[in-house]
């Protein structure tokens, strides 16, 4: 492995428990339009914009609408969600995530967030994170959703390192495709089949200890 110099991260399930506000949101969406949105359904939507998020939900209720109705219903969807995040903080942090950049950051590496999420700036800042990154690269800046490695290799780029030299964190399939697909070290979190094509796999942030060897 090339010598890391920097730290990519995704941000929703990764470094705050979001995820379940997300998961809220789309529930509530899917209720109104007279179906039942289950937490298994849900695991597609991780990582994935959020107009395809949408696509995904309305295909299993079955359901289609034009492009006007859909954006209607997208930002019905994220005005929810912002509500629920209105009220976070840094308790919504997950395990060791604070520690674990005090640490890189202390080692010299640099760190920045790779995130699909257009509320990354509200996130940061509500839960305190907005100090501890070199760079922020989230849904307002790429055209490409992941699994499209776009938003890495801006990071990289912004970091002004090699994408040899990052490694990425990822709750995600699409994120680990987009990380591997960068030439990134690929570190997922968590216990599902998405990490199969990772390469590394820890349940959470406190089993990642840095320097590897
Ligand atoms: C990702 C989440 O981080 O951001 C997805 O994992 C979400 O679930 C996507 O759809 C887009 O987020 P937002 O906040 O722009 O709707
Ligand atoms: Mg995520």
């Amino acid at each position: 492995m090339q010598k890391i110099k920097a730290a990519l991260f995704d941000l929703d399930g990764v470094l705050v428990d979001t995820a379940k506000y997300h998961y809220l949101a789309w529930k509530r969406l899917a209720r109104e339009l007279g179906f039942e949105f289950t937490k298994e359904d849900n695991e597609a939507l991780k990582g994935v914009s959020r107009m395809k998020s949408l696509d995904i939900l309305l295909s299993v209720g079955g359901l289609t609408f034009d492009e006007e109705t859909k954006k209607q219903l997208a930002t019905k969807k994220n005005a929810w969600y912002v509500e629920y995040l209105e009220g976070i903080d840094e308790s919504e942090l997950l395990k060791n995530v604070e520690n674990t950049l005090k640490h890189l950051r202390a080692c010299g590496i640099r760190t920045a967030i790779g995130s699909a999420s257009k509320n990354t700036p509200l996130i940061l800042k509500k839960t305190g994170l907005d100090q501890y990154f070199d760079a922020v690269v989230d849904g307002n800046d790429v055209s490409k959703a992941k699994p499209d490695p776009e938003v890495f290799l801006l990071g990289a780029q912004r970091l002004g390192c090699a994408p040899k030299e990052c490694m990425v964190f990822e709750d995600s399939l699409a994120g680990i495709q987009a990380a591997n697909t960068a030439g990134m070290f690929s570190i997922y979190l968590g216990s599902t089949d998405a990490g199969s094509n990772a390469d590394m796999v820890i349940r959470d942030m406190t089993e990642f200890h840095f320097p590897f060897e």
